[in-house]
């Protein structure tokens, strides 16, 4: 019913090497973020933080869209407009995380699944009323002993094609956000292996739901050594593990695949992205949807202050612009100095 809307946002959301900016930390995550910089995690300081990044100038130039948190999504700036309203007046797509979180698997209880199904149906038409665009699900697979089993990534993989399914009932595009973390101590061959599985069972799961490929978004991790492995990878050795992948598993019709950063330094995350499409023209659109890699340096250089807002912006759309050249397959060194 929705189909053409829902092609057509996918394919604005990585349209000209832009990606998206993941800030959709919860209350309790962008706590963390706070802290680390010696701000204090009220409302006033989460609404000045976002509004600072989301009126930055001219931030369509390299973002095509925001995820929010709900309270962000329905909360007002200091103008009295809403997010939302500022967000479509500069050109950037609305987007809203409608997942509850993790809880441990019953019988596995090293492994998380995702909650928040069940409310889903009821939920989506008031986003959809509200204004958004698209929305995201994030599954985590975690790596151990004997994990992740068959049935974690079975299950993780039919909650969000059901996810995803709703959303696309509802006109809006599913962000489908599988993610193998890369906290652990497994080396970079794991990590393919595994992603290889999780993605396979991911879309057998969104073709058995009958979810339309053209009208959505995959984000999920590139093929990194889990951070306590010891292990590193140049970015060119991390392009051809995660293209290997991809080559195996992205169905053709896939309108992009925007990543997370998932731990990645701001560095590391532009420059992954720059090897992959320095091996040539690619047959799907790779761009980033980063959280931390987007806002490490804003959140340093704001550290709360009002006067530090342009240099926090300036860090932000720093970053941005990078990124987009790097998706472009344009990004260079000297480019980045430019700071
Ligand atoms: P990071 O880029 O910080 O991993 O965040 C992206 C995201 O949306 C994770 O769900």
């Amino acid at each position: 019913m929705h189909d053409e809307q829902l092609k057509a946002t996918a394919n604005r959301m990585v349209a000209n090497g832009k990606g998206l900016l993941a800030a959709d930390e919860s209350n309790g995550t962008i706590g963390k973020r706070f802290e680390a910089v010696g701000v204090e995690n009220t409302h006033e300081n989460r609404r000045a933080y976002r509004e600072l990044l989301f009126t930055a100038p001219d931030i369509a130039e390299g973002i095509s869209g925001v995820i929010m948190y709900d309270e962000t999504f329905r909360d007002t700036a200091s103008t009295g407009a809403s997010f939302v309203s500022l967000l479509e007046s500069a050109d950037v797509l609305p987007g809203i995380k409608v997942d509850e979180g993790t809880e441990p698997m019953d019988g596995s209880p090293e492994e998380k699944v995702t909650k928040g199904l069940e409310s889903l149906s009821s939920r989506m038409p008031e986003y959809a009323e509200l204004g958004a665009k698209f929305a995201k699900w994030r599954a985590v697979i975690t790596i151990g002993e004997g994990i992740p089993t068959d049935a974690n990534l079975t299950e993780n993989a039919r909650r969000l094609a059901a996810y995803a399914k709703i959303c696309q009932e509802n006109g809006i595009v599913p962000i489908v956000e599988p993610e193998v973390l890369m906290d652990w101590s497994n080396g970079q061959a794991e990590c393919e292996a595994v992603s290889e599985r999780n993605l396979t069972h991911v879309f057998a799961a969104l073709r058995a739901a009958d979810v339309l490929i053209e009208g959505m978004i995959l984000k999920t991790n590139m093929m990194v050594p889990g951070k306590e492995s010891g292990e590193t990878k140049t970015p060119e050795e991390v392009a051809e593990a995660t293209l290997r992948v991809f080559t195996k598993v992205l169905p053709p019709g896939l309108p992009g695949q925007m990543f997370l950063s998932g731990g990645q330094s701001e560095l590391e995350a532009t420059e992954n992205l720059a090897a992959m499409h320095a091996r040539g023209p690619l047959p799907w659109k790779l761009s980033f949807s980063y959280g931390r890699a987007l806002q490490k340096g804003a959140l340093e250089a704001w550290r709360g202050m009002p006067e530090n807002v342009p240099a926090a912006q300036a860090a932000f759309l720093h970053r941005a612009k990078m990124n987009r050249l790097a998706a472009l397959g344009r990004y260079t060194k000297e480019a980045e100095a430019k700071a």
